[in-house]
């Protein structure tokens, strides 16, 4: 018996999959983990989307924040950014913007590729 889980492989492009492509609906938040980073998966207006969970701003987890209309808001200060831009959209002075992933469906399945 094997002492640790071994992490799932990439494909040829480094993609790894992750969840039923159903289990990421739009607007709501689906939680993964890639290559040990915690990943928010979701939809806008059909698109996929894979966000690193640290808030950009203090590194709070974002996936304790609210997601609604394609804005997702941090618990920790308020902020919020636009999921398909990844934009800071309050307050709207500052430069943060959030960490995003490739991500592709393929075969019913949701794939993310780490950052390298
Ligand atoms: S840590 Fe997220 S807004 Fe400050």
């Amino acid at each position: 018996m094997p002492l640790f889980k071994r992490a799932p492989a990439g494909d040829a492009e480094g993609y790894v999959a992750t969840v039923p492509a159903a289990a990421v609906t739009e607007d709501e938040m689906t939680i993964v983990r890639v290559a040990g980073k915690k990943v928010i998966l979701t939809r806008r207006a059909g698109r996929l989307y894979a966000i690193d969970s640290a808030c950009p701003h203090g590194a709070a987890d974002l996936s304790e924040g609210s997601l609604r209309r394609g804005r997702l808001c941090c618990h920790e200060h308020d902020y919020c950014f636009d999921v398909a831009t990844g934009l800071l959209v309050w307050p709207d002075d500052e430069p943060y913007r959030l960490r995003r992933y490739d991500v592709k469906e393929e075969d019913g399945v949701v794939k993310v590729r780490p950052a390298r």
